[in-house]
């Protein structure tokens, strides 16, 4: 299916139009002015874990360089910009004393987008959670719970008012699964039953946060940010179809029904027998709080066989850098299955962009596959509008190349170019087409 080429016309004129990245992906600056080590500066230490055997200390030098990004995310004419803080800059042991240093970097940043007309949508935890607290068992120990809340409440009393959103986790799925059973993110545990007991404490310090930042009297909208790729069954066979079912489970209904109907999925909790998390009298109410909006990060969609593997080809459809499938219409499916099943009362692509290799020729980058795949998928977020899904934002991810996690710096998601050894900014054509695209008033 082709889409028609979106223009912003056809969106609401309230719609948020913006682009994402996150702290450790672009800040470094990793130990400056009592920053603390978070998971992802200890695990970019271990021999084989990041591809490039690159790390954070660097990265886009966005701690220092952040008036010239300010421009940039200007420039580009977005009215939104989605960020996280970065828990070990302003608490660098995750509990006790806070650095004022580092909330100082955030109150700049903050200051100087609002003078430009940029609403500012926080992320609380992109993952680089205080090492001080790994040490202690990270998101398996439930008391993590309690330090997280207690940082989520301070930087809500400190900027909330300021701020036109607060979402508390991105992508618990990922913290959980790769970085806790399969162990090829932070903190690279190879365990089920933790990485089960770290979905159900992300959960309910969301929602224990989420109470918290209410209890000061803010209305700033709150929500959580989720990986949802749609899982599609590789044939019809019963096998097949159970296998997507329990897939499905794993990966969506785990988390949107703990956070939409207070519960788990009886099928997923049978399944993970043992390793299902442990759960006390009242943490499901705690977790389904009611919520603002829901974000959701949508990159591409998975298969799901009981024989042999999925293999991507086999679907005829272009591939990115990072082997996953170019698929629009799963953001359009996926948005209105949520809406269909969940009825989230405002949802927001937080996140959606594609890593392809780039050519830089005399100062430019024609970067058609990623400029396509950016006008697709917007196309695709107004073909599930026009459904009916109150869906009310668009966030390209990402601004600007950047630390792309186990990848290192080899996998390019930017709409801005970086040359990572002058970091000179180069704005790419699909830059200079979300830009047209956004003059379009
Ligand atoms: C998402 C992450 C984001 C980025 C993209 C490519 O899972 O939230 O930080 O790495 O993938």
């Amino acid at each position: 299916m082709t889409y028609p080429t979106p223009s912003r016309q056809h969106f609401p004129d309230d719609f948020i139009w913006g682009v994402a990245t996150s702290s450790f992906q672009i800040e470094g600056a990793h130990l400056a002015d009592g920053k603390g080590p978070s998971v992802w500066d200890t695990f970019c230490e271990v021999k084989g874990k990041i591809a490039d055997g690159s790390n954070g200390h660097v990265a886009c030098e966005h701690y220092q360089r952040w008036p010239e990004d300010v421009q940039l995310i200007a420039d580009l004419g977005v009215n939104a910009y989605r960020f996280s803080m970065s828990w070990p800059r302003v608490q660098p042991d995750g509990q006790g004393a806070w650095n004022e240093a580092g909330f100082a970097f955030y109150d700049r940043l903050i200051d100087a987008l609002s003078a430009r007309g940029i609403a500012l949508h926080l992320t609380l935890n992109h993952w680089d959670l205080p090492q001080a607290l790994q040490d202690q068992g990270g998101w398996a120990n439930r008391e993590t719970c309690a330090h997280f809340t207690r940082y989520a409440t301070e930087v809500a009393r400190r900027f909330g008012s300021r701020l036109a959103s607060i979402c508390t986790h991105n992508e618990p799925w990922v913290i959980a699964i790769l970085g806790y059973e399969q162990g090829i993110f932070a903190p690279g545990i190879q365990s089920r039953s933790q990485a089960m007991q770290a979905v159900h404490h992300l959960l309910l310090s969301h929602g224990m946060a989420c109470q918290a930042m209410r209890g000061l009297g803010l209305t700033t909208p709150m929500g959580i940010v989720l990986n949802l790729s749609p899982i599609y069954p590789a044939s019809q066979s019963p096998e097949d179809l159970a296998k997507a079912k329990l897939d499905d489970g794993l990966i969506l209904r785990l988390y949107m029904d703990a956070l939409y109907r207070g519960s788990y999925p009886q099928d997923v909790i049978s399944h993970l027998a043992e390793d299902a998390p442990q759960v006390k009298s009242g943490d499901m109410a705690t977790i389904a709080q009611p919520l603002d909006f829901l974000g959701v990060n949508y990159y591409t969609r998975n298969f799901s066989s009981s024989g042999n593997p999925w293999d991507v080809a086999s679907t005829g459809n272009q591939v990115t850098d990072m082997g996953w499938e170019v698929y629009p219409q799963g953001l359009t499916e996926l948005l209105c299955r949520l809406h269909q099943d969940y009825q989230p009362k405002l949802l927001l692509v937080t996140e959606n962009g594609a890593a392809f290799k780039d050519e830089y020729k005399d100062g430019v980058i024609n970067d058609t596959q990623r400029l396509d795949y950016v006008r697709d998928h917007i196309a695709a977020t107004h073909a599930a509008h026009q459904q009916g899904v109150p869906v009310g934002g668009y966030f390209a991810w990402s601004l600007m190349d950047n630390f792309e996690w186990a990848s290192g710096y080899a996998k390019r998601f930017g709409l801005v170019h970086v040359n990572f050894e002058t970091q000179q900014r180069t704005l790419k054509n699909s830059a200079l087409w979300y830009q047209q695209f956004l003059s379009e008033k």
